[in-house]
């Protein structure tokens, strides 16, 4: 991104643009369709997915056809809305976001030109391994989504880019709202404009999230501070997560927050050996409807923590005893132990149970594994 307000993005040829259309279609709709065989083997509650198997992958012919076709699908010039949480910074590093909404009670309406590519995530068909080769995966200006009773999809080595940050509502980076047995691991996210994972109100399912990196650095920022604000929402019907090995750097908020007073919903998290590095907000933010076990993670430079699980007590209901939380130049930690939640995850044990590192090793290990091309 060189641009200060608009991306820059390639004007691909006519019928370079079909090309791409036509491998897209093949990813999501047509078996079989991964761009190569996944890495390594999942665990966690996703520890069963299998996504393409062993399916002959099909590849990309040149490093052009990563790039999606906002060409195709052209731009917008209307009003969004400016208010004062976004445009107006005062003295930070960011130009704020913009709101793309219809509404604008408390702001100003101000013109603005955004891409309709992201805004329109690619949606993933069953049974399918979305995998990048090397550091060449890299899809700008979409999103993906799996709805609709998806399953069994694997999403690696993926960069997933440029989806209209400069705008609130510009589009999200990977949704799951009725889908399940999903493996989201060594992505990066970068430069989203609103969320990087997003679940809900359907069900997400089982998921694992690991040895990705969210990369939250941007020039628009909604909290005026050079950092992203909406990293993980995650606020599905009935929903199992385990989130690993994760590097959350320069992010100031729902990085993730977690569950919802929607009556139905229950959301069980396993969350451990994760980075979070520079976060000006919250790193864990969790709401009701939701059993965690949050351990073994490394906060480094994190504003608020707000609700942390602590290791004592807890070894009967899981059958083992949990990594401690280390703390870095980090706000105060509210130490909360429910034997409620520990029985619930004690019932996982077969997808919370493996050996994890210790935590002070977390930092290093995270940034030499997670994102892409590790
Ligand atoms: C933004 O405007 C609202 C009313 O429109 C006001 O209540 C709020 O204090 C303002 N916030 C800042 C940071 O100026
Ligand atoms: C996915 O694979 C499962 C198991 O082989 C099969 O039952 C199901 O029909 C497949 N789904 C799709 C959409 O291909």
């Amino acid at each position: 991104m060189q641009s200060a307000d608009f991306p820059d993005f390639p004007h691909p040829q006519a019928d370079l643009v079909m090309k791409v259309f036509a491998l897209i279609s093949a990813i999501v709709a047509a078996a079989p369709a991964a761009y190569a065989q996944h890495k390594g083997v999942p665990f966690g509650f996703a520890n069963t997915v299998t996504g393409g198997g062993s399916a002959t992958p099909s590849y990309p012919t040149t490093n052009a056809q990563w790039i999606l076709t906002e060409m195709t699908e052209g731009s917008t010039t209307t009003n969004c809305c400016s208010d004062n949480r976004t445009t107006k910074c005062p003295g930070g590093s960011s130009a704020g976001q913009l709101w793309i909404q219809s509404t604008c009670d408390s702001g100003t309406w101000q013109s603005c030109t955004y891409w309709n590519a992201p805004r329109t995530p690619l949606k993933v068909a069953s049974n399918k391994s979305i995998v990048g080769v090397g550091t060449k995966g890299v899809i700008r200006g979409k999103g993906l989504r799996l709805n609709g009773g998806v399953s069994n999809v694997i999403i690696q080595n993926i960069h997933i880019t440029e989806l209209n940050p400069q705008f609130v509502w510009g589009g999200d980076a990977i949704t799951l709202d009725g889908s399940d047995n999903v493996w989201i691991d060594n992505n990066k996210f970068s430069l989203i404009g609103r969320q990087m994972i997003v679940s809900g109100w359907g069900t997400g399912g089982r998921v694992t999230i690991s040895d990705n990196e969210f990369d939250g650095k941007t020039s628009w920022s909604a909290g005026c501070n050079g950092k992203h604000y909406w990293t993980m929402l995650l606020i599905g019907l009935k929903d199992y997560y385990t989130i690993a090995g994760n590097w959350i750097h320069d992010v100031s908020g729902r990085a993730p927050h977690i569950g919802t007073d929607y009556t139905s919903s229950q959301i069980v998290v396993h969350a451990v050996n994760n980075y979070f590095q520079n976060v000006d907000g919250h790193a864990f933010d969790v709401d009701t409807n939701t059993w965690m076990l949050i351990e073994g993670n490394y906060f480094e430079n994190v504003y608020f923590i707000q609700t942390v699980a602590d290791a004592s007590n807890a070894a009967s209901p899981l059958g083992y005893i949990p990594e401690w939380n280390r703390l870095s130049g980090s706000g105060a930690v509210n130490s909360i132990v429910s034997q409620n939640a520990l029985s619930k995850l004690g019932a996982y044990k077969s997808n919370i149970m493996w050996s994890h590192w210790a935590v002070a090793n977390v930092p290093a290990n995270v940034k030499a594994i997670a994102g892409v091309g590790k």
